[in-house]
């Protein structure tokens, strides 16, 4: 049975990692179709008339950001892919890489085509070394047939690739602290503008696109946009793949069309097929941990870029969390706090200090300590992390906090007249578990 309708639609043939299937499924067939006659400028306004937008978080129109690369630079251009995938809760672009990376090389030939670029880089995160192999062992393939090197598929197009394998820092998916990590330098964002697509790795016009963002392409070269718009909506077009992890029956990767109701993802049979152990929906965190979580109640709303924000929240990166009705939002929060704080990379105050200051405070109301005024201070806090730091890791700390408050203040105030969770659970320790 097939797991999704376009990305994972072979994604469980055997041996798909290896180039004879993905030829016999029709694997380099838009590369072959677009180098024999389709020039860069027809490759863009495709991508940019499909409605594909990035898929690592921010949603940026694709063809756009390629628009951007200046076409008479003298310098050399590079593809760059985010495949550092480290936000809490996502992990579809490992299980991409792994059972499909010939995708992904054919993703990134085209988009190097397309803004006229002879070299690509992949980077992936510190722990992702056994996907590197896999990538490496897909690019060496791929070589060997020609369709990597000094003449792709014998036309005067060049296009190297390589891959890098990061230290494991959240920050460096962050596409300038990338880009300075892939340099060498120490992983930490740099000023915008410029923008990577006018100034990026090595001071040249760079674009930086996501794993899943990069797949799609060939799936747009060789079909057209048109068909690719069958799925999703107006302004939300084609399939995303989502992360679902938390207690629902049957959690992982699905591929949905943009648009499908959160609802339908936990409860369907067809994905996740509800809650296990009689548990309820407490609330759903759908993009990464870094978006507002939202209550059950907003459960019909979209799942597209528009319907999320609308709902105050974000589609993100689609790692979908869902929290159930024993779980204490206050420990949780302070749980994914810990993780911003040990990310900050320290390079500005807001985020450096401010995320440091939260997870003190929560710790506070967690063990009983806390006062309403706490409450009020985190929400300060917040505040005045969003939109006042360098780059967005200040914003993804300060927005679950908001989330949080905005929907389940009571839990926190209850902690703090009560010194205890509203939640009756019973957590069990590891040790109980392995017992
Ligand atoms: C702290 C932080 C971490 C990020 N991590 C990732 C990541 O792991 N993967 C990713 O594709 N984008 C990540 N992004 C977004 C990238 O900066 C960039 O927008 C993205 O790679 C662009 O690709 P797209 O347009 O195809 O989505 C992160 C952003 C921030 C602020
Ligand atoms: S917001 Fe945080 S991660 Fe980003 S530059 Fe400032 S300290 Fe570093």
């Amino acid at each position: 049975m097939s797991r999704g309708p376009l990305l994972f639609k072979d994604i469980d043939t055997p041996g798909l990692a290896g180039l004879e299937t993905y030829r016999g499924l029709g694997g380099y067939e838009a590369l072959a179709a677009t180098l024999g006659g389709r020039s860069p400028g027809e490759c863009i306004e495709i991508v940019k008339a499909s409605g594909l937008r990035g898929r690592g978080g921010a949603g940026f129109p694709a063809g756009l950001k390629w628009s951007f690369v200046p076409k008479n630079s003298p310098r050399p251009k590079y593809i760059v892919c985010n495949a550092d995938e480290s936000e809490p809760g996502t992990f579809k672009d490992r299980e991409l890489m792994v059972l499909n990376p010939h995708l992904l090389v054919e993703g990134m030939i085209l988009a190097g085509y397309a803004i006229g670029s002879n070299q690509g880089y992949i980077y992936f995160r510190g722990e992702f070394a056994y996907v590197q192999k896999i990538m490496d062992r897909a690019i060496a393939e791929a070589r060997s047939a020609g369709l990597l090197g000094e003449s792709v598929l014998g036309t005067p197009f060049q296009f190297q690739l390589h891959t890098h394998l990061g230290a494991g820092a959240y920050i460096c998916g962050e596409e300038t602290a990338l880009l300075s990590s892939l340099e060498g330098f120490r992983g930490q964002p740099r000023l915008k503008p410029p923008f990577p697509a006018v100034e990026g790795l090595y001071a040249s016009p760079t674009v930086v696109n996501n794993v899943e963002t990069l797949m799609n392409v060939p799936h747009i070269l060789k079909h057209g946009a048109q068909w690719y718009r069958q799925w999703g909506t107006e302004k939300s077009a084609g399939t995303k793949v989502l992360s679902v992890s938390g207690p629902v029956k049957r959690p992982g990767n699905y591929e949905i069309p943009l648009g499908l109701p959160l609802r339908t993802l936990i409860e369907s049979p067809e994905y996740c097929g509800g809650m296990r152990d009689g548990l309820e929906v407490k609330g759903v965190i759908p993009g990464g941990s870094s978006v507002p979580v939202l209550p059950a109640s907003l459960l019909d709303t979209g799942l597209d870029y528009e319907s999320m924000n609308a709902a105050g929240t974000f589609l993100g990166s689609g790692g979908v969390i869902v929290i159930d009705d024993q779980t204490c939002m206050v420990d949780a929060l302070w749980n994914l706090l810990r993780f911003y704080a040990h990310e900050s990379c320290g390079k500005c105050t807001p985020c450096r200090e401010g995320t440091y200051w939260m997870v003190q405070i929560l710790e506070r109301i967690e063990q009983g300590g806390g006062t309403e005024r706490d409450i009020d201070l985190l929400g300060d806090i917040a505040d005045n992390i969003l939109g006042k730091s360098f780059c967005a890791l200040g914003d993804a700390a300060a927005m679950p906090v908001q989330g949080m408050l905005k929907h389940f203040r009571a839990e926190f105030e209850y902690h703090v007249k009560h010194k205890r969770c509203l939640v009756n659970r019973r957590r069990q320790s590891v040790l109980e578990v392995v017992a």
